[in-house]
């Protein structure tokens, strides 16, 4: 029986992809090279240093420690004031709904992310009080497919790893919930996150009891 769930955080419940795409953008301009949608879609679910090793390499550029923290930093900076002025509205169809459900439902509540920033992005959302426990990037060292991010949730919610259910739009952490031995809801494509327990285009009409808990 599940008695908590962990979600993601982006493109789960908010769509950031598009703003990392613009900071990690100006970043490659800046270096002189070309990044695009389709790369940008490989860094889903990629920590910051993971993603700038990646586009570093697909530019052939080889830059010193002190460069890549550096450009990591303005990356970020970057990236903050893009996503300063996000509003509840930019929650992404079902989200918001689905952890009201599960809470009404008396399950426990966790978000298990890669991100640095992500108290700052719930909070301009208004849904950081929402959450029983946050474990991010801040919290965590291991990268999805580990699955450090979700077992450290289901601890802090004092569950065992099989009663947690993750929401994921990211093939790496649909395989950091499998390896974390927990039920996994991919929000995607189901032939690219075919790993996944079961897996919806989006959440938007999805009830969590009957289409969800019901069926797994
Ligand atoms: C999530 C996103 C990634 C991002 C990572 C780190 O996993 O899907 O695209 O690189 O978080 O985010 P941060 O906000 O710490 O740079
Ligand atoms: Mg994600």
């Amino acid at each position: 029986m599940i008695e908590g769930i962990i979600f993601d955080l982006d493109g789960v419940i908010v769509d950031t992809a598009k703003y990392h795409f613009q900071a990690w953008k100006r970043m490659a301009a800046e270096l002189g090279v070309n990044f695009t949608e389709v790369e940008n879609e490989q860094l889903k679910g990629v920590s910051r240093r993971g993603s700038i090793d990646k586009i570093l390499n697909w530019g052939g550029i080889s830059l010193s420690e002190e460069e890549i923290e550096k450009w990591m930093r303005i990356k970020n900076e970057w990236y903050l004031e893009y996503v300063a002025g996000m509003q509840p509205s930019e929650i992404l169809p079902g989200a918001d709904r689905i952890i009201a459900e599960a809470k009404s439902l008396g399950l426990k509540v966790s978000l298990g992310s890669a991100s640095k920033n992500s108290r700052f992005i719930l909070e301009k959302v208004n849904l950081i009080d929402q959450f029983d426990a946050i474990v991010d990037g801040t919290v965590v060292s291991a990268s999805k497919p580990d699955p450090e991010v979700f077992l450290t949730g289901a601890k802090q919610l004092g569950l065992e790893p099989s009663k947690c259910l993750v929401f994921e739009d990211a093939v790496a952490g649909v395989q950091a919930a499998n390896n974390g031995n927990m039920k996994v809801i991919g929000v995607g494509d189901s032939t690219i996150l075919a790993e996944a327990t079961l897996t919806f285009p989006n959440l938007e009409n999805v009830r969590l009891k009957e289409d969800i808990i019901d069926k797994i």
